[in-house]
């Protein structure tokens, strides 16, 4: 069985992951939020930070990339394999508007015919291996056996399927149903990504999936950062490792990016899901996403954490 923790774009960056990953050994993969080449360049100053090797020491790193071109994609994976990458990830997910209306991230599942040339020219020309990560259709989950019979096609090294479509963005629940007919009938390993926030979630899904080698985690784990070490049985998140992991972003981004603004925006996101594991957690979380600067941020963290404790049944 293994876990990966899903690409979420501005929160799991290097800084975020490496942080992670110090504290909460278990994820077998992290991916990187896309990689958006074009026809000038093929990394952006930001994105290239992002997947150096020397700052993914001791993490397993998949590379993800958003395009429709193939010749973009080739150029970047080459450059990726040259970095020492043995796998690179197609985004066929994305819902944002910008995105899905020049015909990339889920927007691509309305251009099946392009999609299908897309991945003859790129399965010919790399030597590598390519895994997708992809929605179930972009108006109706009745699209994904059509979508499906081109996934097919070709040796996707794993199908990372989040069973939503387009138009549902992240909200009503995952198409259980058309996620069962994707383990059935595809010819390439399947990986379950979708909801999963709490042990419950999982082994639920695990029962209903035994034959699934492999579940993505997103939200659950900004939620709650110790997610996957509870499913395997081991100990509940504490304050101290919460704050250990805080603390090293905190100081990482303090360091990167420019700007006390920049950095409390940054750590406001982080505090979003896990400030909602503490007792009494309202009036807290207020004051962190009031914080006009440093300072008064880190007295609202420091409040939160001297006088709350994580709520017990997580
Ligand atoms: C803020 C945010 C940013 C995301 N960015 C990416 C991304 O860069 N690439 C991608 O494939 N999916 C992205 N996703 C989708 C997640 O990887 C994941 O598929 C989705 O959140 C469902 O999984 P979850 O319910 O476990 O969070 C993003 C989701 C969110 C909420």
């Amino acid at each position: 069985m293994k876990f990966y923790f899903a690409p979420m774009e501005g929160i799991t960056t290097f800084l975020y992951r490496n942080a992670h990953a110090k504290y909460f050994a278990g994820v077998d993969q992290y991916f990187t939020p896309f990689l958006m080449p074009n026809q000038k360049r093929i990394f952006r100053t930001r994105e290239l930070q992002d997947v150096l090797p020397e700052h993914n020491q001791g993490v397993h790193l998949v590379p993800q990339i958003l395009t429709k071109k193939p010749e973009e994609f080739i150029k970047t994976a080459k450059e990726l394999q040259k970095m020492g990458y043995d796998e690179v990830n197609l985004n066929v997910g994305c819902p944002s508007k910008t995105v899905v209306s020049k015909g990339k991230g889920s927007g691509f599942l309305n251009h099946l015919e392009e999609l299908d040339e897309f991945f003859t020219e790129i399965f010919d020309k790399l030597d590598m291996k390519i895994s997708v990560k992809t929605r179930v259709g972009m108006y109706s989950e009745s699209e994904f056996g059509e979508i499906l019979e081109i996934y097919n096609k070709y040796p996707i090294s794993e199908l990372i399927i989040h069973p939503r479509v387009q138009k549902d963005f992240y909200s009503g629940k995952p198409y259980i149903n058309t996620f069962s007919k994707a383990v059935k009938d595809s010819s390439n390993e399947v990986c379950y990504n979708g909801d999963i926030t709490s042990v419950d979630d999982f082994q639920k899904l695990r029962k209903k999936f035994p034959q699934v080698h492999a579940f993505m985690i997103g939200r659950g784990l900004l939620y709650n950062p110790a997610l996957i070490r509870q499913i395997k049985g081991g100990p509940a998140l504490s304050k101290e490792e919460l704050l250990k992991m805080h603390n090293q972003i905190y100081e990482a981004y303090k360091g990167y990016v420019s700007g006390e603004k920049n950095v409390l925006f940054k750590m406001k996101d982080f505090w979003s899901n896990p400030v909602k594991l503490f007792t009494n957690y309202e009036k807290y979380a207020k004051k962190i996403k009031k914080a006009q600067n440093l300072k008064s941020y880190e007295q609202a963290v420091d409040a939160l954490v001297s006088e709350q404790e994580i709520r017990e049944a997580l």
